[in-house]
């Protein structure tokens, strides 16, 4: 594991929080994720008003009013712009509130400790990651529709989570098979019984395994038809496995060795950006720099990245950006 400089700096006057917004930023996750649980931003952002129905219900929506998430009419409430902008990037709350609690948790035992080892809620983050993909339902669009316009094959999703991602684009490329592996066997197990429910079990296989290339290969890929698999894809894992590992190419390498017919490669990261303070980042990302700062997990830049692409032959095609540091590329070689 290679250590990392945290890019942030001991400067008050940038951050400048107080006392409240410490408090009220808390609450605030807290109200948004409940809110999520109980379908509230799905129904809000479809256009519809939310009316609780319980005292419980009702403290919330007053909490997200007064956070200036909500509006009321009547005893119905609506979104306003922040409310929109909050409901569209929920996932991210999720994952800071819910998946990476027990990871900063850990920091009040770990003062002489050089590292944190990534403790998360594993169904949290698999949401919270499924929730910020399904934001930008272009980016889906633009592998799906590069898969469907291909000769049908196999793509496989390496670190799946709850398969979302799998699902979204087993709708539009409705030829290819899909294989999901994730190293969380409870997050594999509800996301098979929510495959079969829908109807995609024929189409959709889910296996749990790691995915990290290691000297013997891993059990599940005894159960793989290797050279059927054309297109290999990883979202937000990448940066993990190859700072545990040996870098980006090392893990490239073994996947390419893996599934020899593999013609595509389908990247989705956060890349490592240069500031000076670590409020300076984009919007989301202070509290996403510390969480790797804290674990030891690297994150890489863009020149990193492609210098392994280029070091094992493949060519970008196309990149998708979203808030500058999350970055989808799809690549191709011969
Ligand atoms: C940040 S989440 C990204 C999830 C999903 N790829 C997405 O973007 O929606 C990382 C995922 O990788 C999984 N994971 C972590 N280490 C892994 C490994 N060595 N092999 C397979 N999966 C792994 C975690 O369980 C988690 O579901």
């Amino acid at each position: 594991m290679t250590a990392v400089t945290p890019l942030f700096q001991t400067q008050s006057a940038i951050g400048d929080f107080t006392i409240r917004d410490v408090i009220e930023g808390q609450t605030a996750g807290q109200l948004i994720v409940a809110a999520d649980d109980w379908g509230w931003w799905t129904t809000l952002l479809g256009g519809d008003t939310i009316a609780p129905t319980t005292g419980i219900q009702q403290t919330v929506a007053v909490g997200l009013l007064r956070a200036g998430f909500l509006t009321r009419r009547g005893h119905r409430y609506h979104l306003t712009h922040t409310g929109h902008d909050v409901g569209k990037n929920r996932g991210f709350v999720r994952c800071a509130v819910r998946g990476w609690e027990p990871t900063f948790r850990q920091l009040s035992s770990a003062a002489h400790d050089e590292y944190i080892p990534a403790a998360t809620e594993a169904g949290e983050v698999a949401r919270a990651c499924t929730d910020i993909a399904r934001r930008r339902p272009e980016i889906f669009a633009g592998i799906g529709q590069t898969i469907a316009t291909d000769t049908p094959g196999c793509t496989i999703d390496l670190g799946c989570a709850d398969a979302g991602r799998v699902q979204a684009l087993a709708g539009i490329a409705t030829q290819e098979r899909f294989l999901g592996v994730d190293i969380e066997a409870e997050v594999i197990e509800a996301a098979t019984a929510d495959v079969a429910e829908l109807g995609l079990a024929e189409r959709i296989t889910l296996l749990a395994g790691s995915v990290q290339p290691e000297r013997q290969p891993p059990a599940w890929l005894a159960h793989v038809d290797r050279d059927s698999v054309t297109t290999a894809m990883s979202f937000f894992l990448l940066h993990q496995l190859a700072s545990d590992g040996e870098g980006i190419a090392a893990v490239l390498r073994g996947w390419m060795d893996w599934f020899p017919n593999m013609r595509r490669l389908v990247v989705g990261d956060g890349y490592l950006l240069e500031a000076d303070y670590w409020t300076q980042q984009p919007w989301f990302s202070p509290t996403y720099e510390i969480y790797h700062t804290i674990t030891g997990v690297r994150l890489w830049t863009q020149a990193e990245y492609e210098a392994a692409y280029a070091e094992l032959g493949w060519t970008v095609t196309r990149r998708m950006d979203d808030h500058t540091m999350l970055v989808t590329t799809i690549l191709e070689r011969r």
